[in-house]
């Protein structure tokens, strides 16, 4: 069975393969959601603690990092959306399987800005 280590919690947890990582830290009470977090649509903040998509893979508030991102299930369609553009290391809680052992840190700061997304890029090489 694989472990799953919350770091700044320090909680190591042995899941079943295959479980959904969110799931696994709203079980064992593990604060995934940030208190404000950017609206997908705005950008602006609001209460992610309150208002996220419940996992549905929406809202991209339940963002956490890893330290080995082949310990986890392939990245779905709607991390290539929220996440992708931060690093292999950066995957939406609610959209992965847990395969082999893995660390997590929830609420990673972010490690770039805007400029650095995907869309910017793609527009600064359209100009
Ligand atoms: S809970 Fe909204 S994207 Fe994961």
């Amino acid at each position: 069975m694989p472990s799953v280590t919350f770091i700044k919690q320090e909680l190591t947890i042995e899941v079943a393969k295959g479980s959904n990582l969110r799931e696994v830290a709203l079980d064992n009470k593990i604060d995934l959601y940030p208190l404000f977090g950017p609206d997908p649509f705005t950008g602006m903040p609001f209460p992610a603690k309150l208002l996220n998509c419940r996992g549905k893979g929406f809202c991209g508030t339940c963002r956490v990092k890893v330290n080995d991102h082949r310990a986890l299930s392939p990245l779905s369609v709607r991390e290539e959306k929220h996440v992708a553009w931060e690093g292999k290391s950066y995957r939406l809680a609610c959209q992965t399987q847990v395969l082999e052992d893995v660390e997590v840190e929830t609420n990673p700061r972010k490690v770039s800005g805007w400029m650095d997304h995907a869309t910017y890029q793609k527009m600064k090489e359209i100009a």
